[in-house]
This record gives C-alpha cells, sequence and structure tokens, in this order.
C-alpha cells in the first residue's frame, strides 16, 4: 500500500467501486513512468496476476484511466496490454467465471485474498461473497484487539470466511484462540475452505480457523464437546429475513445455556430495513438479552476500503 498510487491500488485489489476510486492522486498530464507505475501498482500486481479481480471490474478500471487520459498523446502500451495481454486473455478465456478474487491489504505485510462469488447471491446463498457488515466488524476488531486476544471464537452465517481469516492472520498477531467458522450453506463451506488454504500456506492446521456446515436450527446436533469453550461469537449481514429468527435466537440460546454469562456476541448488521432489525431487538429483549450499541470504526481509521453505501451497526449482546 506504498508509494503513489498506494491508495489506488488498495481499492483496485478489493474491486472498490470505480467511480469513487481515489482518481486525485493521478497527477495529469502522466509521463511514461507514472502510467508504468501505475498500472504494475494494480492490473500488473503481483497479487492480480496470480489471483486476478473480476473480468468486468478490470475493464471498468482501464476505461475509467483510458478516460482520464482522453487528452494525452502517449498512452502506455501496459494499459492496452492489461485489456488483451496474458493475464486479461487468462480470464477471457475460461469465460465469464462465476468465481473472482479480492484482495484486501489491510497493513504493510497484512494482507487477506478471497475467491468471491462474483454475484451477491448465488448457489442459493447470499454468503459467497463478502458483505459491508463484514468489513464493518473486522474494523471493529483491528481497532479493539483486546476484545479478541486469547478468546475461542465461533461465527455464524461465516459466508467466504473474511473475518476467521482475518483474526488467525499470523501477520496481524490478535493472539485469539480457536476459531470455528460456521455456515448453513455448503458451498459457503467449501469456499470458506479454500480461501482458508489460500491465506494459510504455510501454517500449521490446529492454528488456521476451521470450518464447518452449522445450521442454526441444528446448533444442538452440533458435537460442542471437540470444540473449545466458546467465549465470543461472532455474526455479520445475518439479521435480513424474519423467518429465521427463530432458529438463530434458538441457536444463541443453546450457546449461552452453555457458557453462561461469559459468553458475548458481537453481531454486525447493515441497516437495510429498519422495521427487520427492530423486530429482531425485540426478540433479544424479550428473551432476556442485553444489547449494547458499539461504535463504528470511522472512515479515516478503516483498514479496509469501504464504500459506506449502507450504514452499519455493531451491537454486543450478553444475557
Ligand atoms: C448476507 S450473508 C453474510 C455472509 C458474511 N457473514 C458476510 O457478512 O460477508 C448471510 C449468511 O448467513 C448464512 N445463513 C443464513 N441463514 C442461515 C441459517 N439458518 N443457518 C446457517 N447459516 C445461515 C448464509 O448461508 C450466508 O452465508
Amino acid at each position: 500500500m506504498s508509494g503513489k498510487y498506494g491508495k489506488l491500488q488498495q481499492q483496485f485489489l478489493c474491486c472498490y467501486p470505480v467511480y469513487k476510486m481515489a482518481w486525485s492522486s493521478v497527477k495529469l498530464p502522466l509521463n511514461w513512468e507514472d502510467q508504468q507505475e501505475l498500472i504494475a501498482a494494480t492490473c500488473g500486481h503481483p497479487m492480480n496476476r496470480r489471483y486476478p479481480v473480476r473480468r468486468s471490474y478490470l475493464e471498468a478500471f482501464l476505461k475509467q484511466l483510458i478516460h482520464l487520459l482522453r487528452d494525452q498523446e502517449d498512452v502506455h502500451d501496459d494499459i492496452y496490454s492489461s485489456l488483451c495481454g496474458p493475464v486479461a486473455d487468462n480470464i477471457a478465456s475460461t469465460g465469464p467465471s462465476m468465481y473472482a478474487y479480492k484482495h484486501y491489504l489491510l497493513e504493510p505485510g497484512a494482507h487477506i485474498t478471497l475467491r468471491e462469488s462474483t454475484s451477491c447471491v448465488a448457489e442459493g446463498t447470499t454468503g459467497l461473497c463478502t458483505w459491508e457488515a463484514a468489513l464493518a466488524l473486522g474494523d471493529y476488531f483491528l481497532q479493539h484487539r483486546d476484545l479478541v486476544r486469547g478468546k475461542n471464537i465461533v461465527e455464524l452465517g461465516a459466508g467466504a470466511g473474511l473475518l476467521g481469516i482475518l483474526l488467525k492472520l499470523p501477520a496481524l498477531q490478535l493472539h485469539v484462540g480457536q476459531v470455528l467458522l460456521t455456515d448453513g450453506s455448503e458451498p459457503c463451506v467449501q469456499l470458506m475452505r479454500d480461501n482458508i488454504s489460500l491465506n494459510f500456506p504455510d501454517t500449521p492446521k490446529e492454528q488456521m480457523p476451521k470450518a464447518v456446515q452449522l445450521s442454526w436450527d441444528a446448533v444442538s446436533k452440533f458435537p460442542w464437546e471437540s470444540h473449545a469453550e466458546t467465549d465470543l461469537l461472532m455474526a455479520s449481514d445475518v439479521i435480513y429475513d424474519d423467518s429465521q429468527f427463530d432458529a438463530l435466537l434458538g441457536a444463541m440460546d443453546y450457546l449461552y445455556t452453555r457458557r453462561g454469562s461469559g459468553l458475548e456476541t458481537l453481531l454486525a448488521n447493515t441497516v437495510r430495513n429498519v422495521d427487520t432489525l427492530h423486530k429482531f431487538m425485540t426478540q433479544l429483549g424479550d428473551n432476556g438479552y442485553k444489547v449494547t450499541p458499539c461504535a463504528n470504526v470511522s472512515a479515516c481509521a478503516s483498514h479496509f476500503c469501504r464504500d459506506h453505501t449502507a450504514a452499519v451497526q455493531i451491537i454486543s449482546i450478553r444475557r
């Protein structure tokens, strides 16, 4: 994330919306070397060469760049070859893929690469891509490291696995205990396992997060005795379908009954429908939970490129 184009690089690699990118860091006219540097920092970045972002995103990015350089006589060959060169050909030859990569550069030496679905809803689930609420909760953990230090953590509805990978990433040194990522969708669990392998190539298995299939209505049947006692439960963007509230509250009830008052839940909710959220909050109160709102991490302190299109609310839940 260093250099003149560090911000654009961070944004490009995680597919931040092109029209919101830090284009003001591109000082026109852009000489030959600067064009080369910009392309090397983005499309030509080694991470993108190995695990490319989705083709439609690459095209939108380059289109915007070419538009920006429209009054210049010289446009560097690297810009065109990024559209038609070996990396681009490699993506194009496989046709429009259901999956592509995103790279989240967090701080120097710490990044997460995730394979994610190119559409928000695929294979019957919304969990094959990472949602804004997960980024917000990730930011929250990075700003409140004591909250997770030494804790055994379970995630419900973990989707593509970002949070668990973040918590165990050796470069971040968060020193968390065991991390168990769960999701009811089989394709999500498979994707999480792929993403775990991708991000922990040299880590002993017992120090990686673990991903298992778990539906909220089957939590009592899960072999919890083979896992460390849960200290922290986390979930992001799981409050959107009120037909699932009873199952989720049932799962929480089971886990709080096992663990008692030692258990805390951190829940990050994207505020899409105020009534749905309000309904869940009421049910939490009715079930004897105490909810404390947590302060969101400000945009300038964020480790992620977040587009803040929807507000995210983070709450701590105790009983
Ligand atoms: C909107 S996605 C959020 C994924 C991830 N937490 C994130 O924020 O990027 C909701 C996730 O909850 C999972 N989910 C929904 N209902 C579930 C249930 N009854 N049991 C287990 N997982 C469920 C879905 O499979 C999906 O992965």
